[in-house]
């Protein structure tokens, strides 16, 4: 791996202390960072470079998923990292920046490659690009490039807005996307894994069902409401996390496949959802937030009710959607996607159903998190099955060894400059196109906002939904 400088905005954000810093020491420790690293932290505040070596070490202690918390393994790790003072609006402290890694790079003698990291809010993405093009800090020898967390944008204008100005400062080929649903291990193989377990003949014999992709989530809109009141589960989740789910459900890759050949197949999949008219959507999509309710920590309060919330707020925290391809493999067969917060259980599970005459109806579960697995089950054992005993699955794959937490592996591909597994922007562009008449709908109030209690499976609507069609969700019990 060729020797790099990362450059973090937003080094004393919460994402940098949880996941940022953990990964960079696993990699650390499992020798999978190059053997020339050197890390420049930044943030508004004036830190001393041991405050912030420190600062990191409580974080590894706090959320490193390593065994090895030796001192003196951390302290060699730590000695990569320097602080710098950074104003995002202000262009001189571009200018001091560049003179601190450039000296950090001569001291190392390292060749300028350099990988800016911006974990700070999306309104910031497009003046720190610019920043960094008009600073000369972008000028370099080896390689740049500029890693950014979703949402890309608020809607498919400004999505395409922010685009155009990265792409002022950096090349496509070196804009990586983070979208962590891609980072986990079993959305890298559940491709791959669903066509060897089925053959294509016996898949199209079998013949599917229906499928249903669910993120589910217990957590409540917690401190983030300045952010997700104006995002709501579509940008949050689904937009992204949810039609890359789909994406990567139902495209069939070779064991480790290039993005050429991920990105086309993953455009042909999404290019071909049936559009929504916007006058239409109330009959595809339910939107929800939740009510107040019992959760298993006890009684919660309501989405209204929520610190920073106002308490009309219309903001969705629960969408279903009933999807249609015409892909020919995909045809006729229905999608159905949900994903909420404050629902009954934290899972993400993909669920196939096959179509056969009889009460007999066999299931291939997948299970992304927070349990990883594929699985046959008979679907009458799951209607049939007494209290306290499991209907019987079968483990059908497993998965590869040695694949690790998202921000890993993800991390690990953009120091190797492997874009496999990060957004295109052709995808993102695509799946802005196909929500964005559910926004126009929100937004002009063309389908009701359904409140369901914290601690269910969202509102009743959501199982019409199915219903109408004669299905219902699995495993809602
Ligand atoms: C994030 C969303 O991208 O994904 C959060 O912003 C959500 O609102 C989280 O809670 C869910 O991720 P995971 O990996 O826990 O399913």
């Amino acid at each position: 791996m060729k020797p790099a400088t990362f450059v973090l905005f937003g080094a004393t954000g919460d994402l940098a202390k949880r996941k940022i810093y953990p990964a960079l020491y696993q990699l650390f420790v499992d020798q999978k960072l190059p053997s020339s690293f050197s890390l420049i932290g930044l943030g508004r505040r004036e830190l001393s470079h041991e405050t912030f070596q420190s600062n990191v070490e409580q974080s590894l202690l706090n959320f490193s998923r390593s065994e090895v918390k030796d001192a003196a393994v951390i302290k060699k790790f730590l000695r990569a990292f320097r602080y710098q003072v950074l104003d995002v609006e202000r262009k001189e402290d571009y200018t001091k920046l560049l003179r601190v890694v450039e000296e950090r790079e001569e001291e190392l003698n390292i060749t300028p490659n350099r990988m800016f990291y911006l974990s700070v809010g999306p309104e910031f993405f497009e003046t720190i690009a610019t920043n960094i093009h008009e600073s000369g800090l972008g000028s370099v020898d080896g390689w740049k490039r500029l890693v950014i967390e979703k949402p890309f944008g608020h809607d498919l204008e400004s999505a395409r807005h922010l685009n155009q100005k990265l792409n002022q400062a950096f090349d496509e080929t070196e804009i990586y996307r983070i979208d962590h649903y891609l980072g986990k291990p079993m959305v890298q193989q559940m491709g791959q894994l669903l066509h060897s377990a089925l053959s294509e003949q016996e898949l199209r014999s079998r013949s599917m069902a229906s499928i249903q992709i669910s993120a589910n989530e217990t957590l409540g809109v917690e401190e983030r409401a300045g952010y997700y009141d104006h995002a709501g589960a579509i940008r949050d989740m689904f937009q992204n996390h949810m039609l890359q789910l789909l994406m990567m459900l139902t495209i069939e890759l070779p064991n480790r496949s290039s993005v050429e050949e991920v990105g086309p197949l993953k455009r042909k999949i999404i290019k071909s959802l049936q559009p929504l008219h916007k006058m239409d959507v109330k009959h595809h999509i339910v939107r929800g937030q939740y009510g107040a309710g019992e959760i298993k920590e006890g009684q919660v309060v309501g989405y209204t009710n929520e610190p920073g919330i106002a308490s009309d707020s219309q903001n969705d925290t629960f969408i279903a959607a009933r999807l249609q391809s015409n892909d020919p493999f995909w045809k006729d067969i229905p999608l159905y996607i949900r994903t909420g917060k404050r629902l009954k259980e934290k899972v993400t599970r993909i669920v196939i159903e096959f179509k056969l005459e009889g009460p007999l109806k066999d299931l291939l579960i997948i299970e992304i998190g927070p349990n990883e697995g594929i699985f046959f089950q008979k679907s009458q054992s799951v209607q049939e099955h007494s209290e306290g005993e499991l209907p019987i699955r079968n483990q059908v794959s497993f998965l590869k060894e040695g694949v690790t937490d998202a921000y890993e592996s993800l991390i690990y591909d953009a120091l190797m400059g492997d874009k496999t597994y990060f957004a295109h922007w052709d995808e993102v562009e695509l799946s802005w196109e196909w929500v964005q008449p559910i926004l126009e709908a929100y937004q002009e109030n063309l389908l009701p906002l359904h409140i369901y209690p914290a601690g269910s499976f969202g509102p009743l609507e959501a199982d019409e939904l199915l219903a109408r069609d004669g299905f219902h969700w699995w495993f809602d019990n």
